[in-house]
């Protein structure tokens, strides 16, 4: 059985790899494309729930307005983190409604042109670009924890939280 941080190393590179998959439809070609953005849709709820203490206790320390020298750094990493959730979440939208195979295998309805679509085509591209800037400032960010988490999987050093 997996530990819950084993559980976190599979999804968040399982995450990567397909965010990188994703941007251009020429790596993978449209079907596998669209399945493979559905699929990765699904997997950003276990991440959400896995990252939820720190989601929640995160939120209640900016609420809560305490003076505390490292806020700065969380506020931007908060404020980093929801933007990057609206984009996803945009591109994960605008990607079902110009959808040309997945979705109108799974309705049974014909797809709508991309070019009567092209609004929600140009969304679905331009928040591909500022969500892949957003996911190099996550992991940039987040970069500490990344490497310490690295070393204990590698059994360098003592586990992290
Ligand atoms: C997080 C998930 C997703 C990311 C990062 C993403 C990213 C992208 C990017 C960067 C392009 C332009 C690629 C290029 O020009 O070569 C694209 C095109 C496209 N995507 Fe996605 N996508 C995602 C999810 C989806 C989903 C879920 C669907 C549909 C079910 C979808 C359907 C399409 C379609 C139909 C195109 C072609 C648009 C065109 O040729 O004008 N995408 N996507």
């Amino acid at each position: 059985m997996l530990s819950r941080l084993q559980w976190i190393y599979l999804l968040d590179t399982t995450l990567l790899i397909s965010a990188l998959a994703l941007q251009t439809v020429n790596f993978t070609g449209l079907i596998i494309h669209e399945w493979l953005g559905l699929a990765t849709a699904i997997l950003i709820v276990p991440h959400l729930l896995l990252g939820w203490t720190w989601i929640a206790a995160t939120t209640r320390r900016l609420l809560a307005g305490k003076p505390d020298p490292a806020l700065n750094r969380t506020r931007i990493n908060y404020a980093l983190t929801l933007a990057l959730f609206a984009c996803i979440t945009a591109q994960i939208f605008s990607g079902i409604l110009i959808s040309q195979q997945a979705i109108p295998w799974l309705t049974k309805t014909p797809a709508l042109a991309l070019t009567a679509n092209f609004a929600w085509d140009r969304i679905h591209k331009n928040f591909s670009d500022y969500a892949l800037i957003l996911i190099g400032l996550h992991l940039a960010i987040n970069w500490n924890w990344l490497v310490a988490a690295v070393r204990t999987r590698l059994g360098w050093r003592k586990a992290v939280a």
